[in-house]
């Protein structure tokens, strides 16, 4: 007893003192595919909803044409610096609470992916000054 007492008393501040951080790189990668709901301003939108808009602007992407006769998507160059977790060029499409994009006021939210439809983020014009955008609650 007294033995088992001591081992543990060895055991216990080595196990406590391992690294805790090995798991971090899945979680990197989670952060890229989105892992919950995003907010811009006092939007929400599910994952569905993002990656929804996403592949709906990706298509117009790789089809060549945009929604309804608007510009959308176009080229984002990312004049606010945000750190996407993807390589550009980067690509700017609407986010909408009530489906897809087809043309028309792209109201203020919007996804941007990279060339080969890779999600770098959500951005909005609400809370930013001018024209310019700010990061929704998952992009930086
Ligand atoms: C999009 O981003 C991914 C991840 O960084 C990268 O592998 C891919 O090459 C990028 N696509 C283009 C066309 O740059």
């Amino acid at each position: 007893m007294q033995l088992l007492k001591a081992l543990l008393f060895l055991l216990i501040p080595v196990t406590l003192a391992l690294p805790v951080d090995v798991a971090a790189p899945v979680d990197n990668v989670l952060e890229t595919r989105q892992s919950g709901p995003v907010t811009c301003g006092s939007n929400t939108y599910t994952v569905a909803q993002v990656t929804g808009a996403r592949n709906s602007g990706y298509n117009y992407v790789k089809q060549g044409g945009t929604a309804g006769g608007s510009t959308y998507p176009h080229v984002y160059n990312n004049y606010e610096g945000f750190s996407f977790p993807v390589a550009g060029p980067y690509y700017e499409f609407p986010l909408l609470k009530s489906g897809a994009y087809t043309g028309g006021s792209p109201g203020a939210d919007r996804v941007i992916f990279n060339k080969s439809g890779q999600r770098a983020g959500e951005i909005t014009h609400t809370g930013a000054s001018g024209n310019n955008f700010v990061g929704c609650s998952r992009t930086s």
